[in-house]
């Protein structure tokens, strides 16, 4: 048998890569992660995340004392914007949580090769000018922004969402690229400091792959909240001329062209897998369509030895689904068995109120299933939320019409992120809206919302 440097070399340390190297070394196997940046985490400690829900925490907080939430409450406050003050505490939470992940390394006893990783074999990397042999390596090279043809990130004028994360002032005027999750946090942390925020969308409604009702609402809460919407929408040139930028924009389906001018422009139109420079090439793999690697239920690739999980493998790219890939593809590589549910993976927009689902939309669940029972529950009737003056949003529950197997949650809610928990722990067990009806539920909490929700899918719920 081949003598090799480690049992498991990981590529990327970011929360598929540090989570597969931290579990294949609590297995008991000698394990690497070659990871290029300076610090470990990956784009969600060092970019993504942490740093932009650093950014929503403390501007929520500007927010409600600044738009008169705070006043309501008998609090009176006139805020001033301290905004270096507030980068600082993001950059705090940023060094703290990627310097923890540095210390886990060094406590599991897992090897940090600093450097790019690139194949010369399938069981050889070279990182760094150094070359290092493995038994299995896992890819974990996540993704990273998708351009907009002929639009340069300048990161000063045109950012991306790295360079949205650390703008210097408040932007008198900022257009958001793209209604999806990072255009809609971001955009929302702008807008509570103080900025102009205009969103122009593609397709006739924000927040694709969400629940049809959810992107309607979400849509009239963040009208509510002053951001301006162009939808079926889209960029088709930016032309930045010193500090300010005018963006051509064109109706989706064709028609006349407008025009509109920036002090900022965030590109947030998605995300794209890092394979680059891997050299796949060199061990016969190829990506897919969207530049994937593909992999089989336990994130194997095509080629023996080697595996992927997180971002660069196909699935929503979201932190959470690629530490669960992480643990699962470790456990496989150590010859247990890992499994991740792809079909109960929830996702949460961190803005105000949040936006959170897990499973299927209603559209998808009637395609799939035929009939479906739906029970909703609007926030404005749960006591906690009417207490705490945040009217807005719903509990929505799918169910299936014949088994009344929840099949879909979803939710607009000051807490929803936390909510959906609950939600996606019910589905991974299989539950009925009946088993969550009956489940008793702490009062006063806005988790009674779901609870109602599901006495709804039978049409009876309480407080409506
Ligand atoms: P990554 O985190 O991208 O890590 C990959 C690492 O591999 C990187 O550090 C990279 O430097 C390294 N690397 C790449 N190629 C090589 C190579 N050849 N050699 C060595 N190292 C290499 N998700 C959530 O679930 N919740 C959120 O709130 C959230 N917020 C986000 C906010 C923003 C602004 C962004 C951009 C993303 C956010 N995400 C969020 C998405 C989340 O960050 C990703 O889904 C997650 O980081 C993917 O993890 P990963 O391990 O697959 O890849
Ligand atoms: P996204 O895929 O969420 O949204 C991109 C949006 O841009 C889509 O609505 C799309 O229709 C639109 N679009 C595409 N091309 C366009 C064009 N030319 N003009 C106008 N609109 C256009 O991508 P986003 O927001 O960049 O986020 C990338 C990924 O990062 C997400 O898929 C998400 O998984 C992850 N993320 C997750 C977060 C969370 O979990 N809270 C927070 C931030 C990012």
């Amino acid at each position: 048998m081949a003598d090799y440097d480690y049992d498991v070399l990981v590529i990327g340390a970011g929360p598929g890569g540090y989570v597969a190297a931290i579990r294949a070394a609590q297995l008991g196997l000698k394990t690497a992660c070659a990871e290029s940046r300076e610090t470990l985490g990956g784009t969600c400690l060092n970019v993504g995340c942490i740093p932009s829900k650093a950014m929503l925490h403390a501007s929520e907080y500007f927010d409600a004392a600044a738009n008169g939430a705070m006043a309501k409450m008998g609090i009176k406050v006139t805020p001033e914007l301290d905004l270096d003050t507030m980068h600082g505490q993001r950059r705090d939470a940023v060094k703290g949580l990627t310097g923890g992940i540095e210390f886990l390394f060094k406590k599991n006893k897992v090897t940090w090769l600093k450097g790019l990783a690139t194949f010369e074999d399938a069981h050889t990397v070279s990182v760094g000018g150094q070359k290092a042999t493995a038994k299995n390596i896992v890819i974990a090279t996540g993704s990273s922004v998708t351009p907009l043809p002929g639009v340069t990130v300048d990161q000063k004028v045109v950012v991306d969402s790295t360079g949205a994360l650390e703008l210097p002032k408040v932007p008198e005027h900022m257009v958001v690229i793209g209604g999806g999750v990072i255009g809609l946090e971001l955009g929302s942390v702008w807008r509570r400091l103080g900025a102009r925020v205009t969103c122009v969308e593609f397709l006739d409604q924000i927040l694709p792959g969400m629940d049809g009702e959810v992107r309607k609402e979400a849509n009239k809460i963040f009208k509510k909240q002053g951001i301006e919407f162009k939808l079926g929408t889209k960029v088709t040139g930016v032309a930045v001329n010193g500090d300010q930028a005018t963006l051509t924009l064109e109706p989706a389906k064709g028609g006349a062209a407008e025009t509109l001018e920036a002090d900022c422009v965030l590109v947030s139109i998605g995300r794209r897998p890092n394979t680059d420079g891997l050299g796949l090439d060199k061990i016969g793999l190829q990506v897919n369509q969207r530049g994937q690697i593909e992999t089989d239920h336990d994130f194997r690739t095509k080629v023996d030895g080697v595996w992927a999980v997180g971002d660069v493998i196909p699935g929503p790219m979201l932190a959470h689904k690629a530490e669960d890939e992480g643990i699962a593809v470790a456990e496989n590589i150590a010859g247990l068995t890992g499994i991740v549910n792809h079909d109960v993976i929830p996702s949460v927009v961190y803005t105000w109120p949040e936006i959170a689902g897990v499973g299927l939309t209603e559209e998808d669940a009637k395609a799939k299933y035929g009939e479906v029972k739906v029970g909703k529950f609007p926030m404005l009737a749960n006591s906690r939320a009417k207490t705490n003056h945040e009217p807005d949003g719903f509990v929505k529950i799918v169910a299936d019409a014949r088994s009344d197997r929840v099949l879909g949650v979803w939710a607009i809610a000051s807490v929803a992120g936390t909510m959906i928990a609950q939600a996606a722990q019910a589905m991974e067990f299989g539950a009925t809206s009946e088993d969550i009806a009956y489940t008793c539920h702490a009062h006063p909490t806005h988790s009674e919302a779901i609870k109602e929700a599901a006495m709804a899918v039978t049409g009876k719920p309480i407080h409506i």
